[in-house]
């Protein structure tokens, strides 16, 4: 979740909860369905103080496979 920033402050997404609901059940769905390996560890992120979000600071590489 080191990537999934909602900012701080006055502005802070007021969408959070919802967003994090919302990658959970696409998590499950992907997860039931493919088997996810890294090809890489995870690069660490980038914080933007700007606006309190967070991006990688290289490719985050994985392979997909459709579970038999
Ligand atoms: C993974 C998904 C999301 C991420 C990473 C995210 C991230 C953010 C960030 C970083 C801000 C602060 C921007 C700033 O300070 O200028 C923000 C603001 C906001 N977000 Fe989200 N957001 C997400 C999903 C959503 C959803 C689903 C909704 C609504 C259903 C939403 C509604 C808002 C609103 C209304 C603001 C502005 C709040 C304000 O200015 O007072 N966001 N979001």
């Amino acid at each position: 979740m080191a990537y999934v920033q909602f900012g701080y402050g006055k502005h802070r997404c007021t969408g959070e909860r919802y967003a994090l609901t919302l990658i959970k059940s696409l998590m499950s769905l992907l997860l039931r369905k493919y088997d996810v390996t890294m090809k890489a560890p995870l690069p660490d992120p980038i914080f933007s103080k700007a606006i309190g979000t967070a991006s990688p600071s290289k490719k985050i590489m994985v392979i997909v496979t459709a579970k038999k």
